[in-house]
């Protein structure tokens, strides 16, 4: 009769076990099942109490995000008419929670009277997430729960909570040890819950969820978040209901909660943070790696360097509970990247992160060595010198010497050929580019480079691990800067002309974050320092010595020690962490372009804008073409968790989708014509570009 269902009798009791693999999502199959079972034990004289859990599975990571968008989104029962018939049960409901309790599978227990978790569950309403709100009563039940000013926080962070803290929140009733005792512990609360002729509904906790609230606290907090939110329609949405929860009744604040769920739904911005969610997942989908790959074990990780990079890459695997290596030329370099690390785990504890036995439990699995016989136990190397070819060449020579069979062997490159890097080894197949983000241990990105002879297992063994320290992997071909920082080249150069042209490097970096940009080009390149670009350019110097124009300015701000940020002035004057406008640098691009024969005028933000985007999304598609990049939403993965572009605008391909390709075509086309030779060397659009546009596809995709 089920499907999706597991319904068995334990005399009074009706358990009804989910059954939707993988994670018991509620699309419309299992909702209707699941709103069956509930007749049926409402029918039923001998069932007494209703046990609700996941069968062999977690409890639900809530509505179908598949479905959105689609007819069964609504189709009967919708959730939150199932929901709604659950709460109406005259009988208890007791929900056992597994795993997870996310958003709708959330929404659901918190429709169930009572609630048990076992002590490894997360719970939580990440809607928020995905440009969404709690759509099935989260608004509402949750403040009733925990009160408003709970509420709100975890539904607009969307952060999970572990059950324990759910319990002391009064979310969660009681806890279960484990999974193994959590349905049992269930059935005996239903039990005693019967025993003691407790109602189907307890009393809400905080039945006047704002009481003790200012009058103005929802105004005030929205006004306090308006920069941080930019624009975003969901945490709008999100307060609005949320308040409603103080000010209505139930059905009437579940009704407002439907019509802001619906407004947030239909958004562009929720449409591009589904498409980042599937994305994600989709990354992990490489050709000639399948789920039967075997995985290598990694029990002990070995990272060479232990600057900038090496210490916040081996702060990732001691996080994750992995024993880490650190190895250096100097003694004093040992010491002084371990002191970074101490520092940055006693700043976690001094934001109350981590606790202290924590701290010292993570630093007891760091050991350090000069000798490179101290890395033969070592399953991954990740190298993190100097990014100098040579060195590093010689650093895997030495690894092919050390370490054992099988050891998978990575560098941390940002821009070299990892090809030629396994190229002096005996196992190119165990060598593979693992690019980590500055700061390593924060940023979520990791691009994986996969060389040309490297082997499945160990390309499947990253992404696995990747996982596993809470990073994005996305797979890159070979090629100067992979995907993340060959984007940039483009559109840093356009900005870079922009300023000789007459922009500000203010005016460029304004039209950027007002797009969503977390920082605009400049202030960028202040923070990494002047001094590092000019140290790439100079190694391409062949390269683009063809336009006379290139980074000029970058240049010339280099050669007069303005090196950013932290020599306080670069394109910007710095006071203290004020970020200043600095004639001088206007002063300075005036002569250059003087002195290059660039015809100054008033740029307008649209043609910042264009050149910028377009350029960036150009490069994106010619990276697809070349097979560089697998898919275009691994691309916008790059651009949101590596570079700051808004993830509500869904990456810049996708971005480009939205765009229309035909005006980012004839937009490149435009300025190639209007800016003459600089125009016909730089503003080449991308041949797939062009072939997807005559034939007439709107999304970008291989053709
Ligand atoms: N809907 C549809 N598919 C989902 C899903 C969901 N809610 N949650 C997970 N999946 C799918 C994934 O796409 C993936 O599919 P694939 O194998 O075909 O790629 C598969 O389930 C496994 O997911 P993960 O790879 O992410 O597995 P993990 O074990 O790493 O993580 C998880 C599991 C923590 C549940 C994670 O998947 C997750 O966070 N899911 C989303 C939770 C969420 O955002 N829920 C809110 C949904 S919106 C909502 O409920 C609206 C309501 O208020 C009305
Ligand atoms: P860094 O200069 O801070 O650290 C490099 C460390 O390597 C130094 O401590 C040095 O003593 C050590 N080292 C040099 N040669 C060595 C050798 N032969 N054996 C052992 N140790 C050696 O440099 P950073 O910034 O950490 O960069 C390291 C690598 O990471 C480079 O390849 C760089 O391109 C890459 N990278 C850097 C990013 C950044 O933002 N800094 C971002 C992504 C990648």
């Amino acid at each position: 009769m089920y499907s999706l269902i597991h319904y068995s009798r334990d005399n009074e009791l009706a358990l009804i076990g989910l059954h939707q693999a993988p994670v018991n999502a509620l699309g419309h199959a299992l909702r209707r099942e699941l709103a069956e079972a509930c007749r049926q034990a409402a029918a039923d004289p001998a069932v007494k109490a209703l046990v609700l859990h996941g069968q062999d599975l977690p409890f639900s990571a809530g509505a179908d995000i598949g479905e959105f968008g689609s007819d069964f989104t609504w189709a009967e029962p919708s959730l939150p008419a199932l929901l709604e018939q659950l709460e109406s049960l005259d009988k208890p409901v007791v929900a056992a929670i597994a795993g997870v309790a996310l958003g709708g599978g959330l929404e659901l227990a918190m429709a169930c009277g009572y609630r048990v978790a076992e002590a490894s569950a997360q719970l939580g309403l990440p809607e928020i997430l995905l440009g969404l709100i709690p759509g099935a009563g989260g608004t509402q039940r949750l403040p009733r729960l925990v009160g408003a000013e709970q509420a709100l926080q975890l539904i607009l962070s969307g952060q999970r909570l572990g059950a324990g803290k759910a319990h002391e929140l009064g979310l969660v009733d009681r806890l279960a040890d484990n999974r193994d005792d959590l349905l049992e512990r269930a059935c005996a609360f239903a039990r005693e819950l019967l025993a003691d002729a407790a109602p189907a509904r307890p009393a809400w906790p905080h039945a006047e969820p704002a009481a003790g609230l200012d009058d103005h606290y929802f105004d005030a907090y929205a006004a306090r978040q308006v920069s941080r939110w930019h624009g975003q329609v969901a945490p709008q949405l999100a307060l609005a209901a949320v308040q409603s929860a103080g000010q209505l009744p139930l059905a009437a604040g579940l009704a407002l909660e439907q019509e802001l769920f619906q407004q947030a739904l239909a958004s562009a911005q929720s449409a591009a943070l589904r498409h980042l969610f599937f994305a994600e997942r989709e990354a992990l989908k490489i050709p000639g790696v399948t789920r039967d790959t075997a995985l290598r074990p990694i029990g002990k990780v070995a990272v060479i360097g232990a600057g900038t990079m090496g210490g916040g890459i081996a702060m990732n695997f001691v996080n994750a509970g992995i024993p880490v290596v650190l190895l250096e030329l100097k003694r004093e370099a040992l010491d002084r990247g371990l002191a970074q690390i101490r520092k940055n785990y006693e700043i976690s504890v001094q934001r109350g992160k981590l606790d202290e036995v924590q701290l010292q439990q993570r630093m007891a699995l760091f050991c350090t060595t000069l000798d490179y016989a101290d890395l033969a136990d070592a399953d991954l190397v990740i190298e993190a010198v100097f990014e100098n070819l040579e060195i590093k060449q010689q650093v895997f020579r030495t690894l092919d010497e050390v370490c054992k069979p099988g050891a998978i062997l990575a560098s941390n490159t940002s821009t070299l050929d990892v090809d030629r890097i396994a190229a002096v080894t005996r196992r190119p197949q165990d060598v593979i580019g693992l690019h980590f983000f500055s700061p390593a241990n924060v940023m979520r990105l990791l691009e994986i480079v996969r060389g040309a002879a490297t082997a499945p297992d160990a390309l499947a063994t990253t992404l696995q691990l990747a996982r596993k320290i809470g990073k994005i992997p996305v797979v890159s071909g070979v090629c100067f800067g992979f995907i993340g920082n060959r984007m940039l080249e483009p559109y840093a150069r356009e900005a870079h002309r922009l300023v000789l042209e007459g922009a500000s490097p203010a005016q460029v970096d304004r039209v950027l974050t007002n797009l969503g940009l977390a920082m605009g080009v400049f202030a960028m390149y202040d923070l990494a320092g002047i001094d590092v670009g000019y140290l790439v350019r100079e190694s391409r110097r062949a390269a683009i010595a063809h336009d006379p124009s290139y980074c000029k300015l970058a240049d010339a701000l280099y050669e007069r020690g303005r090196y950013g940020q932290k020599s306080g002035s670069g394109f910007y004057r710095y006071a203290g962490r004020e970020r200043l406008e600095d004639g001088e640098v206007i002063a300075l691009a005036e002569q250059l372009a003087g002195t290059l024969g660039i015809q100054r005028r008033v740029i307008s933000d649209q043609e910042i804008h264009d050149r910028c985007l377009f350029m960036l999304i150009n490069e994106g598609i010619q990276l697809l073409d070349e097979g560089i990049a697998l898919r275009s939403a691994d691309i916008d993965l790059v651009w949101v968790n590596g570079y700051g572009f808004p993830a509500w605008r869904g990456g810049p391909l996708y971005y480009a989708e939205q765009l229309g390709l035909q005006r980012v075509l004839s937009g490149i086309r435009n300025y190639r014509e209007t800016l003459g030779v600089y125009g016909e060397t730089w503003l080449r659009p991308a041949p797939l570009l062009e072939r997807l546009v005559a034939a007439g596809h709107q999304r970008i995709e291989r053709c």
